[in-house]
């Protein structure tokens, strides 16, 4: 009988073990399995969502030259129908540039862009990212895909 009892109570720690284990290794598992997802969901819906921007709103793109920064991006009206549209993300630890008039500088470690987003000082070593924009006169709206 005293045998029994034993054995059924070393039966039932290793059975809770086992299950611990296996719950903490799960847990584990699908943890990171979420964060994979959620940070893909995340990437995904940035780089398929289409930003549409009222230039109507925004006065300072309706003449040639004229610029504003709104959320990541920098949009500069470089033309009647053109526009560039850069991140305003470093490529390097994903510092906000700043534009100064004649490019862009990064307050974190010192890189420089041009005007273009292209790097001219490191230690970023990737260009800005640009987006792909498109101005339709009718409605006066800049898609940025
Ligand atoms: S984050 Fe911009 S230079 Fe490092």
């Amino acid at each position: 009988m005293e045998k029994d009892n034993f054995n059924r109570r070393d039966f039932l720690k290793t059975s809770f073990k086992s299950l611990a284990v296996g719950t903490i290794a799960l847990s584990a598992l699908d943890v990171k399995k979420l964060f994979a997802e959620s940070a893909a969901e995340t990437k995904s819906e940035t780089e398929s969502a289409a930003k549409v921007i009222s230039i109507s709103e925004h006065p300072e793109l309706s003449s040639v030259g004229g610029y504003i920064i709104t959320g990541n991006y920098f949009i500069k009206r470089t033309g009647d129908s053109k526009f560039l549209v850069l991140s305003i993300i470093c490529s390097h630890k994903k510092c906000d540039v700043d534009y100064t008039g004649e490019g862009f500088e990064c307050p974190c470690h010192g890189s420089t862009y041009s005007s273009t987003g292209k790097v001219l000082q490191g230690p970023a070593k990737k260009n800005l990212k640009s987006y792909k924009a498109t101005y339709d006169a009718e409605k006066n709206t800049l898609t940025i895909n």
